[in-house]
C-alpha cells in the first residue's frame, strides 16, 4: 500500500469516527496523522453543522489544530468526565491489545484514555496484526538516568533505541521526557512486559494499551469496518 492509499484509508476512518461526536459531549482527541483527518472533519462539522462540543486533547499539536477550527479545548482537570475518546494506534491485535506512541504522545494519551467512558481507535488496515511488536514499542523515560534505564533494557534483550529528532537530539514529549523505542519483533506476553516496564524506576509510561479500547474503526478499501471489543 502506498502512502496516498494509506492516507485515504486513514481519512475514511477519521470521517467515520467523527460521526460519533455529538453536541454537548466532552470528547478526547488523540494524536497522529489519522487523528488529523478526524479533527479536520470535526472542524468542518463545527463550522457547517453547528456541532458544539468540548474537547480534551492528548497533545499540544492536536490542541493547536482543533483550536484553529474554533473547537473549544479545555484542560483535562477542568472536566469531570470524558464521554468518548477517539485516537489512533500503531498496531492492534484481535484481543484488542495495542501499541501507541509512535507520535510520542503516549503518556497524555493514556491519561485521557483511562478517564474516558468509551475509547475508539481509528486505523488503516495495515495496523491490524496477529501479534503486536513489529512496531517498536515506545516507552516514555525521565531524562535523568535514562542511560541506565536503556542499559537495563539492553540486558533484558529489549533492543532499546533512544528516539532522536532530525537534528540528532533526543525527542522530547509534551512532558519534556525522552522516548525509548523497544525493537521486540513479537510481544507474546504483553501483560508481563507491561508490568516489567511500569515497575522500572525512571519509566513514566509505556505504549502498551491492553484491552482498553471499545471499538476500532478500520479504514479498509471496501469502506470503514468496525471491530467491537466484547471483553471489556
Ligand atoms: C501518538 O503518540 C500515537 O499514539 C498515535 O496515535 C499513533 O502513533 C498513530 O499515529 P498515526 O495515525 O500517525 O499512524
Amino acid at each position: 500500500m502506498d502512502k496516498a492509499q494509506q492516507d485515504a484509508l486513514k481519512k475514511a476512518a477519521g470521517i467515520e469516527a467523527a460521526k460519533l461526536v455529538t453536541s454537548g459531549m466532552v470528547a478526547g482527541l488523540g494524536t497522529g496523522s489519522t487523528v488529523r483527518f478526524l479533527v479536520d472533519e470535526l472542524g468542518r462539522r463545527v463550522k457547517e453543522e453547528g456541532l458544539d462540543f468540548t474537547g480534551v486533547t492528548t497533545s499540544r499539536r492536536t490542541q493547536e489544530q482543533a483550536e484553529s477550527y474554533g473547537i473549544r479545548i479545555v484542560n483535562i482537570d477542568d472536566v469531570d468526565h470524558i464521554d468518548l475518546t477517539i485516537d489512533g494506534a500503531d498496531e492492534v491485535d484481535k484481543n484488542f491489545n495495542g501499541i501507541k506512541g509512535g507520535g510520542a504522545a503516549l503518556l497524555w494519551e493514556k491519561i485521557v484514555a483511562i478517564n474516558s467512558s468509551k475509547i475508539v481507535w481509528i486505523v488503516d488496515e495495515s495496523k491490524v496484526v496477529d501479534t503486536i511488536g513489529a512496531f517498536p514499542l515506545p516507552v516514555e523515560v525521565i531524562p535523568f538516568g535514562a542511560g541506565h534505564v536503556i542499559k537495563k533494557f539492553e540486558a533484558k534483550g529489549y533492543k532499546p533505541v533512544l528516539r532522536l529528532d532530525a537534528e540528532g537530539q533526543p525527542v522530547r514529549t509534551d512532558e519534556n521526557n525522552y522516548v525509548v523505542d523497544l525493537h521486540l519483533g513479537r510481544i507474546e506476553h504483553p501483560e508481563d512486559l507491561a508490568q516489567d516496564l511500569i515497575t522500572t524506576v525512571g519509566v513514566v509510561e509505556h505504549g502498551l494499551f491492553l484491552n482498553m479500547v471499545d471499538k476500532v474503526i478500520v479504514g479498509d478499501p471496501n469502506g470503514p469496518r468496525v471491530m467491537t471489543n466484547s471483553n471489556k
